[in-house]
């Protein structure tokens, strides 16, 4: 498990309470309201909704309970950040095609594709917040995302011809149903990139370097040396090994 910078409450989300009486929130009022939108950093082309320490991510999670998991829509994340640079720089790479953006959070990949003249842009996430957050992004940068709130890995591959995986490998699980889901979708035509900072569960043996980008990571203090995060395309398993992930926890 990894935090973002604000980090809230300890304590796993699913055992919080949502305050008594309170109404559910509504994650597009909330993220208007809190969240001012800036520039990526690496990808200022693009602009979104962003926390800062002020934002009252910690009052919404009280409020909200157990509805509420991390808050990884409210930052562009590393992963998602050196992709969305990538597909800026080469737009022939979705030009045309249709691009799912598995994990979207924020959107900021899907936003980079759909700007980069990708015909039809879906994001996908399991988290309600990422679903109001990257719609919002999307209509503050011009361009149309249909946005889908829902775990692809555990189904069949989408009728799309590229998948942008942003930032996706920070926990051991959730890395190894990817993986699957990855080769499924491989098997049937589909071209995967991956943007990420050199998570530990990384399947590293199936990817090749596409591009390296200097990219804070989450948590590092802004006078921190900058570290790197990586665009990958996802291969084949030529040698039929099984998935070797790092034992390092992130
Ligand atoms: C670290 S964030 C990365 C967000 C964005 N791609 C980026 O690079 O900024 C990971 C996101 O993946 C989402 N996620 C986790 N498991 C998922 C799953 N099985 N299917 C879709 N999204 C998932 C989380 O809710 C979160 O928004």
């Amino acid at each position: 498990m990894f935090h973002p910078p604000h980090p809230l409450p300890s304590g796993a989300p699913s055992s919080r309470r949502r305050e008594k009486g309170a109404a559910r929130p509504d994650p597009r009022q909330f993220i208007r309201a809190n969240l001012p939108l800036a520039p990526v950093p690496l990808a200022p082309e693009i602009r979104l909704h962003t926390a800062h320490p002020a934002s009252g991510l910690w009052r919404l999670a009280r409020i909200d309970g157990q509805g509420f998991g991390s808050p990884y829509w409210a930052y562009p994340w590393a992963g998602g950040v050196a992709l969305a640079r990538y597909i800026l720089d080469r737009p022939a790479t979705v030009a045309g095609r249709r691009v799912l953006d598995l994990g979207a959070g924020s959107g900021i990949v899907a936003i980079a594709a759909a700007m980069a003249g990708a015909i039809q842009v879906i994001a996908a996430d399991v988290d309600r917040y990422a679903l109001g957050a990257l719609g919002l992004n999307a209509e503050a940068n011009g361009v149309v995302v249909e946005a889908l709130l829902d775990d692809l890995t555990a189904g069949l591959p989408p009728p799309v011809d590229l998948i942008g995986v942003g930032d996706l490998f920070y926990e051991r699980d959730l890395a190894r149903r990817v993986t699957a889901f990855l080769d499924r979708c491989l098997a049937c035509g589909i071209e995967v990139l991956i943007g990420d900072p050199h998570r530990p569960f990384l399947p590293r043996a199936r990817l090749r370097l596409l591009a390296e980008h200097a990219v804070s990571d989450f948590g590092e203090a802004k006078d921190a040396a900058t570290g790197t995060s990586a665009v990958f395309s996802f291969g084949p398993n030529v040698h039929g090994d099984a998935p070797r992930y790092g034992s390092r926890s992130p």
